[in-house]
């Protein structure tokens, strides 16, 4: 139980304008991977792998319509921590729509001692996204130790109708196993899933966070290799659905819990209004089907409420009903609004099989080893630039949940084969990772909306990162695969 904080933010090196053109910005920012310390249990020294060596890494504040650029120095020593080829290190900005040589390809790495300048083209609507290793086979070894951290797109229909500021608070959540010596346990229990029995908010163990009595927003990222989360309120009370993966849900739903698996990003509004002075407030965490728990796994962080102080400036003064998205910011290309999608424009339907078989986690059969001894030529579909398409997938795999990850793409969830066949509350908006829990199944719109640059090949996997790294990763190309 300690002190609640936030990442710090990263300030650009460089900005300006490309050819001197005042319609084109970009700022650009630096960070190295290197070995870091950090008390997470105190009295205890971890050694973790980070980016500039903290955990959580730097949170990147972005602008929708400027673009940036993020040299990330691989500093980390030779050998990894665990596995001798961990710190061969690739970044994923996951809920961009980058190029292919800038979405974290997990075979396109940089061994230590090299430096890789990533693009983000940040076109897209405002929304939570996070960046992690993704490194494969080690993956969930390298965001276990340490690499991960926020970025946060902002467009101005979210700065007019969402809090700002001190009001809008990033959460990563995660799990972590401790040695007696303060170093990282990691177990995977047959590659079924890595579950610790320590949880932590922004790097430390259930914090306490103190808040004005006001309305505050929260970025809420479940950052764990496997665990799943049911965050609720200790007083009874909803919180309020407004973001989803891709950005701000059309409707405001009030939720009394709801279901987190890791990758998804749920962005809340928290009414702290009613409560008095003094108040303590839990974040619990109601348990999921097919997680391990451990004593203090039902709990995630505390709220207490302190004396309102301050101009309240970035915060709001009643919680919306709806919000306006803005429409697509790439119509002009033939970008739909992801919410807009309908079944009527999908130009071809998918299924996705997420199974075991044999010890070996697969997709339709498939597993990334497959797409490698191919020489990476394998695809799992072909869908044309602004093509949309309705897949659905389907876990029939008993015992297990699957939270899977499409790259590039976001996508409107139309139909699951469990709550009545609708969407859950806390789905209204778009999504980029679909939780497949036990017999359960997942059906969605999306349109291989490239913002007009050339496409190529990108990743589908589950982001149980256990899982991912025992090859339940396929790829499908939009476009031309060789670029
Ligand atoms: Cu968050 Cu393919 O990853
Ligand atoms: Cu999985």
């Amino acid at each position: 139980a300690g002190v609640f904080r936030r990442p710090p933010v990263l300030e650009p090196y460089e900005t300006g304008f490309d050819d001197g053109d005042r319609n084109r910005p970009y700022a650009k920012y630096a960070l190295t991977q290197k070995l870091g310390q950090a008390q997470f249990l105190p009295g205890l020294t971890t050694t973790l792998a980070g980016y500039n060596g903290i955990f959580p890494a730097p949170t990147i504040r972005a602008l929708q319509g400027t673009r940036t650029e993020v040299r990330i120095r691989n500093d980390f020593p030779a050998l990894g921590l665990l596995h001798p080829m961990a710190f061969h290190t690739v970044t994923h900005l996951h809920g961009s729509a980058s190029l292919p040589q800038y979405d974290g390809y997990a075979n396109d790495t940089t061994p230590p001692g090299y430096v890789k300048n990533y693009h983000y083209p940040n076109w897209q609507t405002g929304r939570t996204l996070w960046y992690h290793d993704h490194k494969h086979h080690v993956t969930a070894e390298n965001v276990y130790s340490g690499l991960a951290g926020f970025y946060a797109l902002s467009d101005e229909f979210e700065r007019d109708q969402l809090p700002q500021g001190e009001f809008d608070v990033p959460l990563m959540i995660s799990d972590a196993l401790f040695n007696a010596d303060g170093s990282f346990g990691y177990n995977d229990n047959d590659h079924d899933g890595l579950w610790g029995d320590i949880i932590m908010v922004n790097g430390v163990p259930w914090p306490t966070m103190k808040v004005k009595p006001r309305i505050y927003r929260f970025r809420v990222l479940v950052a764990s290799i496997t665990r799943s989360y049911r965050p609720t309120l200790s007083t009874g009370e909803p919180v309020y659905i407004v973001g989803t993966d891709g950005g701000m849900t059309p409707k405001v739903q009030a939720v009394q819990s709801w279901r987190q698996g890791t990758a998804e990003r749920y962005e809340i509004l928290i009414d702290f209004r009613k409560y008095k002075v003094g108040q303590k407030i839990q974040l619990r965490n109601l348990s999921n089907k097919n997680n391990e728990d451990f004593a203090n796994t039902d709990k995630i962080m505390q709220f207490e409420v302190v004396r309102n102080s301050g101009s309240g400036k970035g915060g709001i003064s009643s919680i919306p009903k709806t919000l306006d998205e803005g429409g697509s910011p790439n119509a002009a290309h033939g970008g739909l609004h992801t919410m807009s999608l309908t079944p009527e424009m999908a130009v071809a339907k998918r299924e996705l099989r997420v199974e075991r078989e044999n010890g070996e986690w697969t997709i339709n059969g498939v597993t990334w080893a497959d797409v490698e001894s191919s020489g990476f030529t394998k695809l799992f579909g072909n869908p044309q630039p602004f093509d949309v398409e309705q897949w659905t997938i389907t876990n029939g795999s008993g015992g297990w949940f699957h939270p899977v990850h499409i790259h590039l793409v976001d996508a409107k969830i139309i139909a699951r084969n469990t709550n009545g066949g609708k969407p859950f509350a806390w789905e209204g908006g778009p999504k980029d990772v679909f939780y497949a829990g036990e017999n359960e199944s997942v059906t969605f719109l999306t349109q291989f909306d490239t913002g007009a640059q050339a496409g190529g090949r990108y990743m589908v996997h589950c982001h149980n990162l256990v899982h991912e790294d025992h090859d339940m990763m396929v790829q499908f190309s939009v476009g031309d695969p060789r670029n």
